[in-house]
């Protein structure tokens, strides 16, 4: 509701006065994300807001809500089907429950390195075959934004893949994350981003699992004072528009958002290494104590998800198998 007014203010206040006296008014546009401003989800979507409005500023104008300021992921997917919020940055985890497809990302150890996985969610044929249904999704990806690699962390040390039996961990949503952690042999939870510091300081979890990120920007790193590198994960913050908006503009400007969501790529990817030296160093001053593991242990363990998962989702496995190639190709 708080969105829906403010974005209605926005819309009276940028009305404008053509030069005939005739009044026009801007389209404005909203994004939405759940990181803090100093993330690079939201560098890459001031470049996005800068591009649009020096190629369409007379046409749209953009507003950026960050930091849960129109609700969780959960709910501004809904909005974004509705067409009330235009533009957003959402994990590929969070897109399994709507369209099977994106669970590929969610498969572990699927990339050899970052900088294979960079390449292969940089290929517009990915983008496109992700969003070949997206008048069913109601959702268009239009680029994706690196979420580095995710490894889990916790209130006791995880030293081999042994110390995740009988411990609960937060994940993100889809089934395919579940199955992960059955086969890692841990416990699992499904949490909303915006809950997991409470589900921490509360003990319903002893710990979770993503980028270093977490662990300073969401303040994770109060509670758990061990990430380990077991590297099981690589899934892209999707930046993905309104398909009920982007079929209702012109044709030129939706191709103005689809040059705008690759520059914001280009400046996500920029920041992301920085990003996460700078929160290393500031969670090892809160007292995180990074682990380095045998991860050829963890990837072992949780091999049989492979099969099992090809072959309950069957959606994946073209995908799965251009991922395969790409890094068959790439890796060093
Ligand atoms: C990462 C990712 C978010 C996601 C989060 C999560 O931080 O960038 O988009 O929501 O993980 O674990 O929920």
């Amino acid at each position: 509701m708080k969105i829906i007014r403010s974005i209605s203010l926005v819309i009276l206040s940028a009305i404008i006065l053509c030069p005939l006296g005739a009044v026009q008014a801007k389209t404005v546009v909203a994004i939405a994300h759940t990181h803090e401003e100093s993330h690079p989800d939201h560098q890459g979507f001031l470049a996005f807001k800068e591009y649009v409005e020096k190629n369409a500023g007379d046409r749209y104008e953009v507003q950026i809500y960050a930091n849960k300021t129109s609700g969780s992921n959960e709910e501004v997917i809904e909005l974004i089907k509705s067409g009330t919020i235009q533009f957003m940055a959402i994990s590929t985890a969070n897109l399994e429950p709507h369209n099977k497809k994106y669970a590929v990302f969610s498969l572990p150890y699927l990339f050899s390195s970052e900088e294979i996985y960079e390449k292969f969610i940089s290929d517009p044929a990915v983008i496109e075959e992700l969003g070949e249904e997206n008048d069913k999704d109601g959702f268009t990806p239009l680029a994706a934004f690196t979420a580095g690699t995710r490894s889990f962390y916790a209130k006791t040390p995880i030293k081999s893949v042994k110390d995740l039996e009988g411990k609960r961990f937060r994940i993100q949503s889809g089934k395919t994350n579940k199955d992960l952690m059955y086969y890692f042999g841990a416990n699992d939870i499904t949490i909303s981003f915006g809950e997991v510091y409470k589900a921490l300081k509360n003990n319903v979890v002893d710990g979770a699992e993503n980028n270093e990120l977490a662990l300073v920007d969401q303040k994770h790193g109060e509670f758990c004072k061990y990430y380990t590198y077991d590297r099981h994960q690589m899934c892209p913050d999707m930046l993905v528009g309104s398909s009920l908006f982007l079929y209702s503009i012109p044709e030129e400007d939706f191709d103005t958002f689809k040059k705008a969501a690759i520059e914001a790529q280009k400046v996500e990817f920029g920041r992301w290494k920085k990003s996460i030296e700078d929160a290393k160093k500031k969670a090892k001053e809160m007292g995180v104590t990074f682990i380095d593991v045998d991860v050829h242990e963890f990837q072992e363990k949780v091999k049989p998800i492979y099969e099992d998962v090809l072959k309950n989702n069957p959606q994946i496995k073209s995908l799965y198998e251009k991922a395969r190639a790409f890094d068959k190709k790439y890796a060093k």
